[in-house]
């Protein structure tokens, strides 16, 4: 399963990006505000990404209705090769998802909630698809059973659309989408970190140094 990073902060991404750990990006209107990025800045900063990051970055429209978001698709996706251009689940944002995909362009339908969005997106030709799992389980739904139901639909019918796992609350939920065949998940930073930490590893490892006498 591949790991992109969801942020816009280029110490972030260029720390995992350092470490090995990271496939690509996800930002979105929010984490471009938290990162502090002005509308001025915007294609200057995510060019910078693209430059770290070899992997897919997705840049999502601010535009809502199908003429200015082609328009915009189109300007972003000449800052680098591995710009994706995030168009929200509507009917602009798939409308355009079609066109741009006709044009080689690279899509990702975003705010995804349920298994029949997904597979309008993957008919669309979107080369990502992202369910929110987290929004999914704050509102008491089952987010991991969203992405069995995308999981099998896709496969049914041999779409090549990638099933992106957006918005986690834990990394439970993150090895739950892994078994289910999830192609990619997007995680934040925070969540990063407890990837590869287990209390048990640490006091395993400090009771071998303790018998090696080394510590
Ligand atoms: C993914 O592309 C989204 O940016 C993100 O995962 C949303 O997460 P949130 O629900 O924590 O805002």
């Amino acid at each position: 399963m591949l790991i992109y990073i969801d942020s816009a902060n280029i110490e972030e991404i260029s720390k995992y990006q350092s470490y090995g750990f990271i496939d690509g990006v996800t930002t979105n209107p929010s984490l471009i505000a938290k990162a502090g990025i002005k509308p001025k800045n915007l294609k200057n900063h995510l060019s910078k990404i693209c430059e770290i990051v070899k992997g897919l970055v997705s840049i999502e429209v601010y535009a809502t209705n199908y003429e200015p978001m082609l328009q915009e698709a189109i300007e972003y996706s000449m800052i680098a090769k591995n710009i994706v251009i995030k168009l929200p689940c509507t009917e602009g944002g798939l409308r355009a998802c079609k066109t741009l995909s006709g044009k080689n362009i690279k899509t990702n339908i975003t705010l995804v909630f349920s298994p029949l969005q997904a597979m309008m997106a993957a008919k669309m030709g979107a080369t990502i698809v992202s369910p929110f799992i987290g929004r999914v389980e704050d509102a008491l739904f089952d987010g991991i059973e969203l992405i069995t139901q995308c999981r099998e639909i896709f496969d049914n019918y041999d779409f090549e659309t990638k099933i992106l796992s957006a918005s986690f609350r834990s990394n439970k939920q993150i090895a739950q989408i892994a078994r289910i065949g999830s192609d990619i998940a997007t995680v934040s930073p925070e969540l990063l970190d407890t990837f590869i930490k287990h209390p048990f590893t640490d006091i395993g490892l400090e009771k071998f140094l303790k018998d090696a006498k080394i510590h």
